[in-house]
């Protein structure tokens, strides 16, 4: 079979089982099968697959049609321009998150400190902790999470961006890991904690609910328990001005604002570019 003639069947394939995407997902596995990227794939169809590469390939293109993400499939997904390695252990991180990365930057640019300090609580993939430890050269982050698979994943991708000296994983409930002479000394501490409401889950799309772990997903009746937690250990470790960063859901902008005590946080709510409600960047008075 050639390149062009496995294009259009993975396609078509995948199109028959409903895939959204299933030109592109067809595209990108067998992009992995190949190691051709998109453009070779096209300027070289007429080249013939080998018998095993056409066996990988319909492998994947079963399990896409199952409902298994690509990102799991290709074992790698993009975020902030920087490629993750992602398993089954950790979320797939959202472009809806560059949001909470950007506005962290924002304010770390705009302080002017030597040496910030930034925590992540619920790192996952490693995704934020990592971009900003890119993106800040003298940025130092502890990174926080539950799950010790998810702990692996988030190492891993520190150390293929060379930040790892930079970043201190620590597993643990929340803040709870954090060394208590940090208290007050924190600059920004971003959060991108399970927030789909418990009832919400069964409703998900398959390819959330049945491949995503569910420790990365449900955040409780509302959605907002694990940040009803977070917030009074937020308020004690970060200085004074300093940022805390939740990304939460549509609608749950308001209802997070006022788990805020008002007589310490300034609040405000940022939209992503689709007008949704995507973030709630709260400063310590
Ligand atoms: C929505 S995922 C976000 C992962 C990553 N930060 C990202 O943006 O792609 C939430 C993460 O929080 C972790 N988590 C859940 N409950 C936690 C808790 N009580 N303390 C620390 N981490 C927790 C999960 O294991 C998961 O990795």
């Amino acid at each position: 079979m050639q390149i062009r003639e496995a294009l259009i069947m993975g396609r078509e394939f995948l199109n028959l089982h409903n895939i959204q995407s299933a030109n592109l997902d067809a595209q990108v596995l067998l992009s992995k099968v190949t190691g051709l990227d998109r453009t070779g794939l096209f300027l070289q169809g007429e080249r013939d697959l080998t018998a095993e590469q056409q066996q990988q390939y319909r492998s994947l293109l079963d399990r896409r049609a199952w409902g298994e993400p690509v990102a799991y499939l290709t074992g790698f997904k993009e975020f902030m321009g920087l490629d993750f390695v992602v398993t089954p252990a950790v979320l797939i991180p959202r472009p809806d998150t560059e949001l909470l990365v950007e506005t962290a930057l924002e304010y770390l640019k705009k302080t002017h400190k030597k040496n910030p300090l930034a925590v992540d609580v619920g790192t996952g993939s490693g995704a934020i902790a990592i971009s900003l430890a890119c993106l800040v050269p003298e940025l130092r982050v502890l990174a926080i999470d539950l799950s010790a698979e998810a702990l692996a994943i988030a190492r891993q991708n520190a150390r293929l961006h060379r930040v790892e000296g930079r970043i201190d994983f620590m597993q643990g409930n929340l803040l709870e890991p954090m060394p208590p002479e940090m208290k007050g000394s924190i600059d920004v501490i971003t959060a991108n904690l399970p927030y789909i409401p418990s009832g919400d889950i069964p409703g998900l799309m398959p390819d959330v609910k049945d491949f995503e772990p569910h420790l990365a997903l449900d955040g409780g009746l509302d959605g907002l328990d694990l940040y009803r937690l977070l917030i009074p250990g937020a308020c004690r470790f970060l200085q004074p001005g300093g940022l805390l960063l939740m990304e939460i859901g549509p609608g749950q902008g308001e209802p997070a604002r006022r788990i805020l005590p008002a007589d310490r946080w300034h609040s405000e709510i940022k939209l992503d570019l689709a007008g949704r409600q995507r973030l709630v960047a709260a400063k310590k008075k």
